[in-house]
């Protein structure tokens, strides 16, 4: 059958025919493909990532994990995988964990983190995975919302050298909650439940986990993913778009804490029985060469990896790339940001040596998993485009905000339903050139975007307007080179405050964001002025705070948007007051 050409993804007559074929019967598509990927119509993804490849091949390795430090290597077999996770099914069954129950999870990239991810699917419990870098006000919030009555940490993490004290931070977010802490540095130590030998069982339509992501609100989004559509959907897109062979070696340098994490480091690798390789460090720590040494060692063949990082380490010269050989590499990819196009000759070239296509892939935490990506045709790669969509996917493009006219791929939150109107909206700008390609431009809502990381500018002033000097707040992104954006906050402040009083006000701006969210959201500038632009309603004009934040000394505005201002003064004198912007 044409669905399953290997050419789906390279030869584009091939791509066109399977995609028209796909929109013109989408159900009898989607059909098609999960009775090929579950033919035991078993939707538990602990099942179909472990006992189904354990069986195949149990000495296989599932997992290569690589430390904060240069000594540090474990391998963890499928067999020994499925151990683990038993082990921890285990103790959250003896904790009263059942189907439907949720379990927070707030852990760096260890192996035992994906243990007790698939540990949580193996007894039907909705894991809520927080990223281990937030503060514990941000974990407190997520636990209490998420109505967890576990949560799974280890003691201690560490990276880039140092130590993340992950215990202590659990313990002082659920302070008086009713919610038990499950240790998983013990698991060896862990006996087994004959309970955790099965898996619950999962319909199609089962909630499988949840996780908290920014939109323009103050509050964090909580986006559900069901078991059948979100693992049908992620190993679907997965198996095409990296083209992956049986005997790939997948190293995806997300964390657990984002969607990227969950889709393409857990759950689809491990459901095509793949060996992965996970790091815990940073790409800098101890040197610039570790992921290029990780590469070598391990044999990597695919390598998934984020603007930011690759920004970043294309600015370190090719010193220390020059030692390790990286000819294993046969595709490339990276997610969570618009790319540059000096970064992407860098990959295409230094990286992949001009032989690795490059899955520039856009989607979010909403559509779980990949939308748009590149066909793998070497000749034919555009620097920075996301290129096509991927099978069953309808985009278009609407004042500028990309959008997906049908809501019916099986990826999509189970948060979005058709009553809302057929089309989704991405909040992302992009555009789309005469051969159908698309480019991601930028969020165009109050959302920034900082090494790839969500962050609602309204989340950011929620906390700087609760100190007493503070009158009123806006945050905004602006561009940086290696980061992509950074934040800038523009405040106002109840008195008038001297130099000495500014710096200390920053600084605990500063630090009250660390505290209250974690240092992801840490601003770069904080702005002093006397008024912020706002419409006669009241709304912050926040694309002229942009075009100041952003200009390099000549300010053009449209005259549409200084007419709307109700006190179009107050301008010159931000624009003064950007000078003294006080760096964090
Ligand atoms: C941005 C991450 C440009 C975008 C998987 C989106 C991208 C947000 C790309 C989702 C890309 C992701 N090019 N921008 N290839 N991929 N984005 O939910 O703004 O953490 O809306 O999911 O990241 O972030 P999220």
């Amino acid at each position: 059958m044409l669905f399953d050409h290997e050419l789906a993804w390279k030869d584009p007559s091939i791509y066109r025919e399977i995609y028209a074929n796909s929109i013109a019967s989408p159900e009898k598509f989607w059909e098609y493909h999960c009775s090929k990927l579950f033919p035991e119509q078993v939707f538990n993804a602990s099942f179909n990532c472990l006992d189904r490849n354990v069986k195949k091949n149990p000495n296989k390795t599932a997992i290569v994990w690589y430390g904060d430090e240069y000594c540090e290597r474990r391998e963890i077999t499928y067999i020994k995988l499925l151990e683990m996770t038993q082990k921890i099914a285990s103790e959250l069954i003896r904790r009263g964990i059942r189907k439907g129950d949720s379990v927070t999870i707030c852990m760096p990239m260890i192996p035992e983190s994906i243990a007790a991810m698939l540990a949580c699917c193996r007894v039907g419990a909705v894991h809520n995975v927080v990223f281990s870098g937030f503060s514990s006000a941000a974990l407190s919030e997520r636990i209490f919302r998420s109505s967890s009555k576990v949560v799974i940490t280890v003691t201690t993490s560490s990276r880039g050298g140092k130590i993340i004290p992950l215990l202590k931070n659990v313990l002082n977010a659920i302070n008086d909650m009713n919610v038990e802490v499950l240790l998983a540095d013990y698991v060896d130590d862990f006996s087994l439940d004959e309970r955790a030998i099965c898996y619950a069982d999962m319909k199609y339509n089962d909630t499988m986990f949840t996780l908290y992501t920014s939109g323009s609100t103050k509050e964090p989004k909580r986006i559900f993913h069901t078991c059948g559509g979100y693992q049908l959907y992620s190993a679907m897109t997965f198996k095409y778009i990296f083209d992956i062979k049986e005997d790939d070696v997948h190293f995806c340098t997300s964390d657990i804490g984002w969607i990227t994490g969950h889709s393409y480091i857990t759950y689809a690798p491990l459901f095509f029985g793949l060996k992965l390789v996970i790091f815990s460090g940073t790409p800098m720590y101890p040197n610039g060469g570790r992921y290029w040494e990780i590469i070598d060692d391990e044999k990597v063949t695919i390598l998934y990896s984020a603007p930011t990082a690759i920004r970043c380490l294309a600015s370190l010269g090719d010193e220390q790339l020059n030692r390790y050989n990286l000819s294993s590499l046969r595709v490339l990819g990276c997610v969570g940001e618009p790319m540059n196009e000096s970064a992407w000759q860098w990959y295409f070239e230094n990286i992949g040596k001009k032989r690795c296509p490059i899955m520039d892939t856009w989607w979010q935490t909403e559509t779980g998993g990949i939308i748009l990506a590149p066909l793998h045709n070497i000749e034919y790669q555009k620097p920075c485009f996301a290129s096509k969509p991927f099978f069953g996917i309808i985009p278009g493009i609407e004042n500028d905000e990309l959008i997906i006219k049908n809501k019916n791929w099986p990826g999509l939150s189970s948060n979005f339903s058709k009553n809302d109107g057929e089309i989704y909206h991405t909040g992302d700008k992009a555009m789309i050139d005469n051969d159908g390609d698309f480019r991601i431009l930028g969020r165009i809502d109050d959302v920034v975007n900082i090494c790839g990381h969500r962050l609602g500018t309204s989340e950011v002033e929620s906390v700087v307007n609760t100190l007493g000097e503070i009158e009123e707040s806006a945050a905004i992104g602006i561009p940086h080179r290696i980061k992509g954006q950074v934040l800038c906050i523009f405040v106002t402040t109840t008195t008038d405050l001297t130099d000495e009083q500014k710096k200390s006000v920053t600084e605990e701006i500063s630090s009250r964001i660390r505290q209250d969210i974690g240092a992801i959201a840490k601003p770069d500038r904080v702005v002093f002025i006397h008024e912020l632009p706002k419409t006669r309603s009241g709304k912050i004009k926040r694309n002229i705070l942009k075009a100041i934040g952003e200009s390099k000394g000549v300010i053009s505005y449209n005259g549409k948007d200084l007419d709307s201002v109700i006190n179009p003064a107050c301008i010159k004198d931000i624009e003064k007051s950007i000078k003294y912007a006080i760096r964090v």
